[in-house]
């Protein structure tokens, strides 16, 4: 260990991190990637709905994450978010029923909520994960569907959240959207519910800028989700060159969320470095935890032990105690100025985001108004506790080595006995 300037980087001390050594730089193209991208540009055919050539990169794609995932089938999408709405417009509830939704998460797991036409019913999570747990189902007298958020590093317990949402008949989607290759007694993240939704979006540690996926083993329900995602087409079973490789079956009503050739054809590429950037990530982050094992007023956050393979998307790092005068906020800033790479809290439980305000947009009245009543008294302790003590680091901080994990380490340490001498600058 180096021995720190007791001064903090943020009040002018010299940083623990030298800023000539770099960061990981994210996201890391695959080596194959670059001719992935160039063969589609010269193959005519950039969407699924240009006119059939050969085996669609879509399809190609499909293929290997559901393999990937251990399910029968996927359905690819250009957002997170349309996997999650798709996915709940397949389960055929009725308007404006209700569906929970852990308070702490990113506001599109709640937002596609809306976008169905069903209510958030927003329920707390457990502290030590940060993932809703079995007993805020229980305690709902009606619910629609569930929707279990993999938060950050860490999975929700989706058996214990099935059987529990079991007497109410709702079925439990998994948001697996940071979680790609989590597993749970082997099972990977995606797998465990009715369907799994997957986010591609840039700072996922699966991604081709923006992109997204559904994943589950109920045939009829992939063939409605290729409609929901594709104005009410689905694939020809045998396309003939030339022809469109959709056609109109129209069981339901679908609009158009289709992931673009480009979009696809480099997620085939990425899903290649995944394990590997796992094997690197998980590394290193069994060696911060034992770095940090005797740092007081520090901890990493709990895994359940039937979570067996981490996917680190974000690092929480929980600062407890913080004497009233110190916010995760403060410490963040102090830990990025040491590291000169963005430490940054939680955002605040969905109960209290200005992004979730359904108030503001006129057509979801009558929605707004139940979601407001639905959500009324209730309490968050566990998604306030975390959103105020947890920091998080991006998981590409993670693709690195062990000397990058003593330099975090060191800069916890130094912010950490900072609080503890009760120093205000
Ligand atoms: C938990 C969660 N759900 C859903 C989404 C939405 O995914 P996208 O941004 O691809 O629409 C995200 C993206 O950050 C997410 O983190």
């Amino acid at each position: 260990m180096k021995a720190p300037s007791l001064t903090l980087a943020v009040h002018g001390g010299r940083a623990v991190r030298d800023e000539r050594r770099p960061w990981p730089v994210w996201p890391v193209a695959a080596p194959h990637a670059s001719a992935a991208l160039d063969a589609v540009l010269h193959s005519a055919s950039w969407a699924i709905t240009s006119p059939y050539r050969s085996e669609l990169q879509e399809r190609r794609f499909a293929r290997r994450f559901a393999a990937y995932v251990g399910t029968r089938h996927c359905v690819p999408t250009d957002h997170g978010s349309s996997a999650l709405l798709i996915t709940l417009e397949s389960l055929g509830l009725r308007y404006a029923d209700p569906v929970l939704v852990p308070a702490l998460t990113w506001t599109a797991t709640a937002t596609a909520v809306l976008r169905a036409g069903l209510v958030p019913v927003l329920a707390d999570v457990d502290p030590a994960t940060g993932c809703l747990d079995a007993s805020a189902v229980t305690a709902e007298p009606e619910l629609g569907a569930v929707i279990a958020v993999h938060w950050a590093c860490a999975m929700a317990d989706v058996p214990a959240i099935t059987a529990a949402a079991a007497p109410l008949g709702a079925p439990v989607i998994e948001d697996a959207a940071q979680a790609h290759g989590a597993r749970w007694q082997g099972r990977p993240a995606g797998s465990l519910g009715v369907a799994g939704c997957f986010s591609m979006q840039h700072s996922k540690v699966l991604t081709c800028g923006e992109g997204g996926a559904v994943v589950t083993d109920d045939a009829d329900r992939a063939g409605l989700l290729q409609e929901l995602r594709a104005d009410s087409r689905r694939y020809r079973t045998h396309p003939v060159p030339g022809e469109l490789p959709l056609q109109e079956t129209a069981t339901t009503m679908g609009a158009n969320f289709c992931l673009s050739e480009f979009a696809a054809a480099l997620l085939c590429a990425q899903l290649d470095i995944l394990d590997e950037q796992h094997a690197v990530r998980n590394g290193n982050y069994e060696a911060l935890g034992r770095l940090l094992a005797d740092v007081p007023g520090v901890r990493l956050l709990s895994r359940n032990p039937a979570q067996d393979r981490l996917s680190l998307y974000e690092v929480p790092l929980v600062f407890d105690p913080l004497p009233p005068q110190r916010t995760n906020a403060w410490v963040a800033s102090a830990l990025t100025a040491e590291l000169g790479m963005r430490a940054y809290p939680p955002r605040s439980p969905l109960s209290r985001s200005r992004l979730l305000a359904p108030r503001l947009k006129p057509t979801l009245a009558p929605l707004a108004e139940r979601f407001t009543e639905r959500n009324a008294g209730r309490r968050f302790p566990g998604a306030e506790y975390l959103s105020q003590h947890a920091v998080l680091l991006h998981h590409s901080a993670f693709l690195g080595n062990e000397e990058d994990m003593s330099d975090i380490a060191d800069a916890v340490r130094k912010i950490t006995r900072f609080i503890a001498a009760g120093r205000s600058a």
